[in-house]
């Protein structure tokens, strides 16, 4: 019987259209999927939408529908993406399918009435007019955190989750199980934020909205949102607390739940002890993966710097979208995308690399032996070499994905399609076509490199499934074999293929500034509609993680200077740089800085700033950027401001 491997996504709040970063999730959690079923294992890939909470039923209300008709609608724009981007999830599961909420409710009774919940009394604050609680530590002076009115003490009746009962417990797993989370920086970023200074109690119930699963028995509270989604990943199972049902048997407990790198909290300290108290195996990974930014920006609505894959798809096609997504967010770091990104990418290792060589190699093969392949020779020149990097590779892909190191197993394979393109300019074909004698040599180099790419293709099956089953068809090959000599002699080739048609960025950028044109329109109408609910989640607000400590060394590396502002204008191609003149003293610097939506460019020309002077040119939207200026809130907030220097503070010192 094949080993199982069960590997989960978040779902994505069913609140709006998902985003490329929520689409990456599914992406390479599908990579990963393809990847494990391509190597024997019985795979089970689970994802779905939460569809609960306030938020949800705040926007369902602003447009006079149901939250179900609401949710419904969005449901319907997550599948379609997900099948866009080739999703291969074998289940999908929405938080408010009917035996997801039963489940939800039974294990809630369940908790309730073993002692793990108890009822007792919040206490915090609320602010009408938002409709939002905040707690003491976000409160000062009894204000309201976003719009400043004053707040209401509130103090009702709520249940608890006695967090604090298993905190020994999950840190004795956690000792014992080293890999439980990765990478291990998140890891230890949560034991020391978190768990070493002890477990609160965790409140887990609303009685300020009703758009979730009723408390059993005391319906005027519903379950907190993320004791229903954590659940999720056992009810799609088929888990009940009498019944655990054949795939629960079959595949619980998980292999590896992925999710972003915000939400490791919740996954490695609540859902653990919700197992726990539901004497449930644990999960035996949680892969925290970063975030893709825009540029170096969290992607928001109100930035106007959202992207979308369905709109990237027709760009750059949906391979186009898989391979840069994949490739440009690092294992433990945060990765970024810009139009500019993506069309370099694309047209340097999807069209130039992978497409010219395979479009190359097919010609070749079709022109000089009719299509024929042919019987390979002994190995001569850069045979070996080229051969050891075949083999290489494919060992270097196992054991990158293997420890879900998904964009370095990706570019292992692109590196040995570079290595294979040296091999042509090495082994000159045209020339051994025009020399006597040497018909047998050209038929051992195309076949090595036929070969190269065949093997090439069944790599990058996981990560680029349309463009494998193209290059598959090209080479009129169904072998899924990884050690060369999978084809046949004397078997045709098919026809060659431009796989990747250059993107022209002119042409590129023409293409976004009439769809911007249009959006920004819709953008307008949805404004209102969309204006970011101040919610009960906003209390949950998820602050960016602490970065692992440094030494001073490291700190005193930026160099950080005082700035004045002499010009500052929109970038006319972007709708979010503005850019800047600064005035250091000693010499003046062009400066981009993504904070158009924030400021209007007069409010800014004339203040000092403070900029980090030493930062390595970089070129946006076709204008070089020569330093950063320091604001907060880039990141994790809709909420960015400039960090103005005191007036009196001299041009061109340093700052530290
Ligand atoms: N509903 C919760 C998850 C519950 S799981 C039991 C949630 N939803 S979300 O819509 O905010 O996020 C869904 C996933 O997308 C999360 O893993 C989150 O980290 C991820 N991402 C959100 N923005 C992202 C990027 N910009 N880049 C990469 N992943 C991102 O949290």
């Amino acid at each position: 019987m094949k080993e199982k491997f069960y590997l989960t996504t978040a779902i994505p709040y069913c609140s709006g259209k998902p985003h490329i970063g929520n689409t990456y999730e599914v992406i390479l959690t599908d990579a990963i999927a393809r990847y494990k079923r391509q190597m024997g294992y019985d795979v089970f890939f689970l994802t779905g939408t939460d569809e609960h909470g306030i938020k949800i039923e705040t926007k369902a209300k602003e447009l006079g529908i149901t939250p179900k008709q609401f949710v419904d609608g969005v449901y319907e724009k997550v599948r379609s993406i997900w099948s866009l981007v080739g999703a291969s999830y074998d289940k999908f599961i929405r938080t408010t399918d009917e035996y997801h909420e039963k489940a939800v409710a039974a294990i809630f009774k369940k908790l309730y009435e073993q002692g793990d919940i108890y009822k007792g009394v919040y206490e915090g604050w609320y602010c009408v007019p938002d409709e939002a609680s905040f707690t003491d530590t976000q409160v000062t002076g009894g204000l309201c955190p976003d719009c400043g009115r004053p707040l209401q003490r509130v103090r009702e009746d709520a249940y608890f989750f006695r967090m604090s009962k298993y905190a020994d417990r999950l840190m004795k797993h956690i000792e014992e199980n080293p890999g439980f989370v990765e990478p291990q920086s998140r890891l230890k970023e949560m034991v020391n934020n978190f768990l070493r200074p002890g477990l609160q109690d965790l409140c887990v119930t609303r009685s300020s909205f009703t758009w979730g699963i009723p408390v059993p028995g005391d319906e005027k509270h519903v379950i907190y949102v993320w004791i229903d989604a954590l659940s999720n990943y056992i009810t799609a199972l088929g888990y009940n607390v009498d019944e655990e049902g054949e795939l629960f048997k079959r595949y619980w407990p998980c292999d590896v739940h992925i999710i972003g790198k915000d939400i490791v909290r919740f996954h490695m300290i609540y859902w653990p002890i919700m197992l726990l108290a539901l004497g449930l195996p644990l999960p035996k990974k949680i892969y925290g993966h970063g975030w893709l930014n825009f540029g170096t920006d969290k992607m928001s609505k109100s930035k106007g710097n959202v992207m979308y894959a369905d709109e990237l798809a027709e760009l750059f096609g949906v391979d186009g979208v898989r391979y840069y997504t994949l490739s440009a967010m690092p294992y433990a770091a945060d990765g970024s995308i810009t139009y500019e990104s993506m069309a370099a990418a694309y047209n340097s290792d999807l069209a130039n690399n992978l497409g010219n060589l395979v479009n190359r190699t097919v010609t070749m093969n079709k022109k000089y032996f009719n299509g024929v392949i042919q019987s390979p020779g002994e190995n001569e020149g850069p045979d070996t070499e080229l051969k050891e990097t075949v083999s290489g590779t494919v060992r270097l892909v196992r054991e990158r994905m293997d420890s879900y190191h998904v964009s370095d197993a990706l570019s292992a394979v692109f590196d040995m399609f570079r290595r294979a393109n040296k091999y042509i300019d090495e082994t000159a074909p045209w020339t051994l076509a025009k020399t006597e004698g040497a018909a047998a040599r050209l038929g051992t180099v195309l076949y090595n490199l036929l070969e190269t790419i065949r093997i090439g293709a069944v790599l990058l099956t996981p990560f680029l499934p349309g463009t494998a089953d193209r290059i598959l068809k090209c080479l009129a090959s169904d072998c899924k074999e990884t050690g060369f000599g999978g084809l046949r002699p004397v078997s045709v080739t098919g026809e060659p293929e431009v796989l990747f048609a250059r993107i022209d960025e002119n042409e590129l950028f023409k293409k976004i500034s009439g769809e911007a044109a249009e959006n920004n329109k819709k953008d307008e109408d949805v404004k209102n509609m969309d204006n970011e609910v101040k919610t009960e989640e906003a209390a949950d607000r998820k602050y960016e993680p602490l970065a692992p400590m440094i030494e001073f060394d490291d700190f005193i590396k930026p160099d950080l200077r005082i700035a004045k502002v002499l010009e500052c204008v929109p970038v006319e191609k972007s709708k979010k740089l503005l850019k800047f003149k600064l005035d250091l003293g000693f010499e003046t610097r062009q400066v981009l800085s993504g904070i158009a939506r924030y400021y209007k460019p007069e409010e800014l020309i004339g203040k000092k700033l403070v900029m980090v002077a030493n930062l390595k040119p970089r070129v946006m939207c076709g204008e070089e950027s020569n330093g950063m200026i320091l604001a907060a809130g880039g990141h994790d907030s809709d909420n960015v401001k400039v960090l103005f220097a005191d007036d009196g503070a001299d041009i061109g010192d340093r700052v530290g």
